[in-house]
């Protein structure tokens, strides 16, 4: 035993709608589509926004929500490879504007889709061996800047946002059982660096990745369902990366998951990678559908190729010489 749990939650979305119907005016596609094999309907682009804009203020929703005071911050970690800048980081920006102590530790994570549960598990160690409890763990993007408007295979997907958690660590609550993993093959989903001689826009084989989820749902699923001891009934929701809406129906179906326990909001803003987990919980947190006592099994994928499941428990800050 010794773990985290979630004790807070923010979200930010930019204020720039970008519908199917303003993508036919862009692309050979319809909205049609774009519904019936993704599920998105609209998305969101930061115009005038920055990625640091989102990070910020999803954090403090986060901070209010947990009533966590930045000085109590031990660590900070942006799950995201759309940063601002690939230096500074996304998290010494949320550093300085949140004015979180000096010797907070702050750096950004880079795993893609599943970054947030990598996000997650990385904090649990950490605030194991800091002397703080409390810290941050931010899933954002600003995938609009990377994508390729003239590529209709894939612009119709990818959406801006992010997703912010409070989390405390307490040596007597369980651990969220994450189970993390990675197969390196730029192949299937890659955005190239400087240095590659490429444009730096996604490309992708969305078949191969379609075939990847469609593999590895699942197995992260009963991984976690087994480290933890749970059946699939145990968890009172799930949420899973918003890639594609018949990617996570076809989860639910196998595990005979009634739609209520299986949250979606890809309709409203398409895929956020490493965004999409942490902004779907916020707002399931918001909507009072999950809170305090709370367990969600969470499991992502993507590029990488990368996968991450966890079981997150939402709880109540609590003091910490407090039994
Ligand atoms: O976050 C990382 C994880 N990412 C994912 O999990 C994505 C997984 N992949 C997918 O979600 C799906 O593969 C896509 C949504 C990307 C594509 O759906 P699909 O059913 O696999 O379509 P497809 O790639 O097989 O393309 C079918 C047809 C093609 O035309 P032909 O060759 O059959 O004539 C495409 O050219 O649809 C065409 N197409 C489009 N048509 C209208 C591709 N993109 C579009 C478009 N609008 N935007």
């Amino acid at each position: 035993m010794s773990g985290i749990k979630i004790i807070g939650m923010g979200h930010s979305v930019p204020k720039k709608v970008l519908t199917n119907q303003d993508l036919e005016a862009m692309v050979e596609t319809s909205d049609e589509w774009i519904r019936t094999r993704t599920g998105i309907r609209e998305r969101r682009i930061c115009r005038g926004e920055t990625h640091a804009d989102l990070c910020v203020r999803s954090a403090q929703q986060a901070l209010a929500c947990a009533q966590v005071q930045p000085e109590e911050i031990g660590a900070v970690i942006v799950c995201t490879l759309s940063a601002d800048y690939l230096t500074p980081s996304a998290a010494c920006l949320v550093q300085r504007r949140l004015h979180l102590p000096e010797d907070t530790l702050s750096f950004d994570l880079n795993a893609a889709c599943s970054g947030f549960l990598y996000g997650l598990h990385t904090m649990e160690c950490l605030l194991a061996a800091c002397p703080r409890k409390f810290g941050l763990v931010i899933g954002a993007e600003a995938l609009s800047h990377l994508v390729d408007y003239q590529d209709r295979s894939t612009c119709v997907l990818f959406g801006d946002g992010a997703g912010a958690a409070v989390v405390q660590y307490r040596p007597e609550w369980p651990s969220i059982h994450a189970v993390l993993g990675a197969r390196g093959d730029a192949g299937p989903l890659s955005i190239p660096g400087a240095g590659r001689g490429l444009p730096n826009t996604v490309s992708m084989d969305g078949q191969a990745v379609f075939r990847f989820a469609v593999e590895t749902l699942p197995k992260c699923i009963d991984a976690v369902l087994s480290a933890a001891g749970l059946t699939p009934e145990d968890p009172d929701c799930y949420v899973f990366h918003q890639a594609n809406a018949r990617i996570i129906d076809l989860a639910a179906r196998r595990y005979n998951l009634p739609p209520e326990k299986v949250a979606k909001n890809i309709d409203r803003y398409g895929n956020t990678s490493a965004a999409s987990i942490p902004l779907l919980l916020s707002e399931l947190w918001q909507a009072g559908t999950i809170g305090p006592g709370s367990r969600v099994l969470c499991v992502g994928f993507g590029g990488g190729l990368t996968w991450g499941g966890a079981l997150v428990e939402l709880g109540v800050r609590t003091n910490e010489t407090a039994q």
